[in-house]
Order: structure tokens, then sequence, then C-alpha cells
């Protein structure tokens, strides 16, 4: 059984076992921070995926989704700030020549003082660290680590450097003329899926007739060479986000902001997971566009770390983008100023962003549904991992499994994965006992199971077993589709 220090590593390990994640390039001995989804992983991230756009698409009429290409105008970049200010302080190890963000390393440290039981001292610690990346005082930042002693953890010193700033965009060449020397060739892979919806702000708003206030959301790719990418999927160079801008008028940004504060955190409650898993935390160094950000934090078995963040992003991001491609970026408001009585007119509308990374998400559900029980009895040891993800998430809904090879047996369970199959994902095996099938099923976090046996044929009803309680019923064929549809809609 793995206690709370191995359980981040038995969930990696599960991960592989099951086919849920690979190390990208496993046969090459893997790329650092890049990560494969699996049979079962793709599954679940897609259900991650559907239901986060489900919920913002189609449960508010003022949002609409896009999907914006990967590479975008290099100038955007410029715009955003990205260019200037995506910058983490890195420090390096002289000895172990090894680099790490300052904010991690110092972090780190802190982590080691609370398993200590030095609690009050790591509190005071990152304190200190907030206070000093929020004034950019990368000579306090060096002192701090020197004064706590902070070693490299690769080579055991404190032989380090002074703190540098490093940008975090990956880069390449764009087109068949291909020169190094060339920054007019320098395309970035987007390190935020959000630029893609501002830049699309006017064609969206224009030919959806959108009418602020209204939100647009994407799902895609963003990629960021992080320094120190560790912690499984917790931090990856190529990771998906799940973004979404909500446009809004001027002066209306603290109610928004908290709106979606609250619309986020109940969306993580609705998949059922308990509240005290999830915390906010509210940012002191505030990003360059931003005048109020928070985080979701989870409570990953690595700790509270930030899940989602939601951020005041003002008009930064669309008054950037006005001047750097001279186009006009308003929107005409034409409901009536109670204050002036004529209509509000032109104006670039401030925005509210919320931003969940959907491998992170993934990993919280994954840690969130983990589950090791003991069922031995005195008779009999025995044990089970089980996966009790929400049923809506589940990679498969219905085991569909013929207790034996032969007496028609298989043939009616295959009746049953033909009428079921179009309407969710049915697993079929007939492979070794009930119980092996069971377990590899729990494992896989697979709601329900049907075991098809010899009643059936008299009877046309069969076993359900229910995952997580394991208790098993008698039903008819005819009531399944309705059972396990009404448990993950
Ligand atoms: N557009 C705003 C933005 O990108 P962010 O806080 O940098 O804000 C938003 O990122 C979310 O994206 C994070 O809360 C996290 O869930 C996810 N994310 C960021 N960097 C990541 C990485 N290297 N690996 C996995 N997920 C990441």
């Amino acid at each position: 059984m793995a206690n709370d220090s191995n359980r981040f590593q038995a969930i990696i390990s599960h991960c592989k076992e099951y086919g849920f994640i690979f190390p990208s390039s496993e046969i090459y001995d893997g790329l650092q921070a890049v990560y494969d989804y699996g049979q079962w992983g793709s599954e679940l991230k897609r259900n991650i995926r559907d239901y986060w756009w489900n919920s913002m698409t189609r449960m508010h009429e003022n949002i609409v989704g896009i999907d914006a290409a990967i590479f975008m105008h290099p100038t955007i970049w410029k715009a955003s700030g990205h260019v200037d200010n995506f910058n983490d302080p890195m420090i390096d190890n002289k000895d172990s020549k090894k680099r790490y963000r300052v904010d991690h390393l110092i972090e780190g440290y802190a982590e080691e003082l609370v398993s200590g039981g030095r609690d009050s001292e790591a509190a005071a610690l990152v304190k200190s660290m907030e206070t000093l990346l929020a004034s950019d005082d990368f000579g306090g930042l060096k002192k701090l680590i020197e004064d706590h002693k902070i070693k490299c953890p690769i080579s055991g010193t404190s032989n380090w450097t002074d703190i540098r700033q490093f940008n975090l965009m990956f880069s390449t060449e764009f087109g068949s003329t291909v020169s190094t020397e060339d920054e007019d060739n320098k395309v970035y892979l987007r390190p935020e899926t959000a630029q893609g919806i501002f830049v699309n702000f006017l064609n969206v708003q224009k030919t959806g007739r959108m009418k602020i206030p209204f939100g647009i959301a994407q799902v895609g790719k963003a990629f960021r060479n992080e320094i120190v990418a560790r912690q499984f999927i917790f931090r990856m160079r190529e990771f998906e986000q799940m973004e979404m801008q909500f446009f809004i008028r001027p002066g209306t940004q603290q109610e928004w902001y908290a709106y979606w504060k609250n619309e986020r955190l109940q969306w993580h409650k609705s998949l059922g997971i308990p509240a005290e898993k999830f915390r906010f935390h509210d940012h002191v160094k505030l990003a360059h566009y931003a005048d109020a950000a928070c985080d979701i934090e989870f409570e990953f078995p690595i700790g509270f770390k930030e899940l989602e963040g939601i951020h005041s992003r003002t008009d930064f991001d669309l008054r950037q983008h006005q001047e750097f491609s001279k186009k006009k970026m308003q929107y005409f408001d034409n409901d009536t100023d109670p204050s002036t009585g004529k209509p509000y007119g032109n104006y670039i509308p401030y925005v509210i962003e919320t931003s969940i990374g959907l491998d992170r998400m993934f990993l919280a559900v994954m840690s969130y549904a983990y589950t090791e029980e003991d069922l031995s009895t005195p008779e009999k040891k025995d044990d089970r991992v089980v996966l009790k993800f929400p049923a809506r998430l589940a990679p498969v809904k219905l085991a569909i499994l013929p207790l034996t090879k032969k007496d028609g047996l298989p043939e009616i369970a295959r009746g049953i994965l033909e009428d079921c199959r179009s309407s969710f994902y049915c697993f079929y095996e007939e492979k070794d006992t009930i119980g092996k099938r069971y377990r590899r099923m729990d494992a896989l976090g697979t709601p329900f199971c049907v075991t098809v046996d010899h009643q059936t044929r008299e009877d046309n009803t069969v076993t359900i077993r229910h995952r997580d309680s394991m208790e098993q019923e008698r039903v008819s064929i005819d009531q399944l589709k309705a059972i396990v549809t009404k448990a993950i809609i």
C-alpha cells in the first residue's frame, strides 16, 4: 500500500502500467517533460476536455468556441509582452551545471522544511520569496537562497551563479527559405492559447453578432521551455490549455472576476470532488497584463498546487494588438449608460480570463480517483487498486463480460455491446476469471461491469457490478442503457 510520500510515484506507475500515460519517445530513453497519452489516457483526457467545452459553450448562451492555429504572426508575441516579459528568474549551480527556476528551488526547500515539521519557517520563507519576486529583487532572492543554505539537489553544493532572466518561448523558422540569421522567418510556438482568442475577438464578435458581455473559449496545445520541468504531467514543455476570455464593459471587472472565481470553483465541485481539495490563492505579484489574479489550487499528492488561473486582464491585450496591428479593436455598445442617458459607445473591452491546464486537470482527477483498498478478511489477504473517476469522465463506462466462452453467452454479451456502444464507451472481454476481469476494470476506473451468465439465457437478466461499492444486482438487459446513461450525464 502506498503511503503519502510514495502515492505520487504509485500513480505515475499505474498510469504507465494501465495505458494512461507513457513517457514520450520511450524507446529512445524519453524526452524530458513530454508525455504521450495511451489508449485509456486519451479517452479520459477527451472526456475532461468535452466536459469543460460543453460547460462553457452549451451551458452559457453567450460563450462560443474557436480553434485557432498554433503558429501566429510573430508580432503577436511582441504585442502581448511575451517576447520581453515571459521570463523566469533562473539560477545555475556551478558544480552540477543544472539550471533552476528560483521560485521552484525555494519552494522545493520550503517543502523539505514542511516535511521536517518546520511549517512556520517554510511559510515565512515563501512569503519573503513572494515579496522579493514582486519587486524583481534578484540580489535579495540570491541572498535568501544563501542565507537558507539552499543546496542543488544534484551536486549538493550551494555554489550558485547570479540570478538571470530566461525567456520560456520555443521558436522555430517559418517557410522554405530558412535562414537562422533571418529574424523575419522566426515564429514562436504559442506559450498560451489566449492570444488566438484576442486576435479573433472582432471576427467572432461581428460574425456571431455577439453582445458584451460574451466569452470565447478554446482548447489547444501550448508550449513552454520550462527549465525545471518535473513532477510528471504537472509541468510539461508541451501541454494543453482550456482557456476562456470573457469580454466585458470597462469598470465591471471586479464583479465579473468574482463571478468567474465562483463559477469555476462550482465547475470543479460539480465533478463530485470534495470542496476541501480546492483553495484559492490570490497573487501578490501580478502578471504584466493583470489588475487582479488568483489560482484555484488543488491538493495533489505533492501538496496544494496551481490547477487553474483566473485573471482580470484589463484591456491590455486588445489595446496592445490595436497599437501593434494598427487595426481598431473597439466594440460599439449601444446599450444606454444610466449615468448619462446615452449609449456607452465605443470602447476596448476589458477581459476576465479563466485558464486551466487540461493535463493538470487530468492529474487532479487521477490523483483524486486513485485508491488502494485493503479487502483482506481473516481468511484471506486481498487488496485492489481502483480509480474512482466521476462516471462521466471514466474512459470505459460499461464492461460486458460473458461468464464463459460457450453456451451462447458470448453471443448475448455481443448483443448488449451492439446495443450500447453507440451511446457510450463499452469494453468487451471474455478472457480470464470473472474476478480478474473485475479487478482489471477497477484499475481502469470502469464504473459498471455486467456479467452474462446461464440465468441470462432463461430470463434476460444480467448481474451489474458497481465499481466503488462492488455491490452486484440483477437487472433486466433492457434496463442497462438507462442505468449507465443516468450515471454519466
Ligand atoms: N493565458 C494565461 C495563462 O497561460 P498560466 O497561469 O501561465 O496563465 C494557465 O497558465 C494554466 O495552464 C495553469 O494554471 C496550468 O494549469 C496550465 N499550465 C501552465 N504551464 C504549464 C505547464 N508547463 N505544464 C502543464 N500545465 C501548465
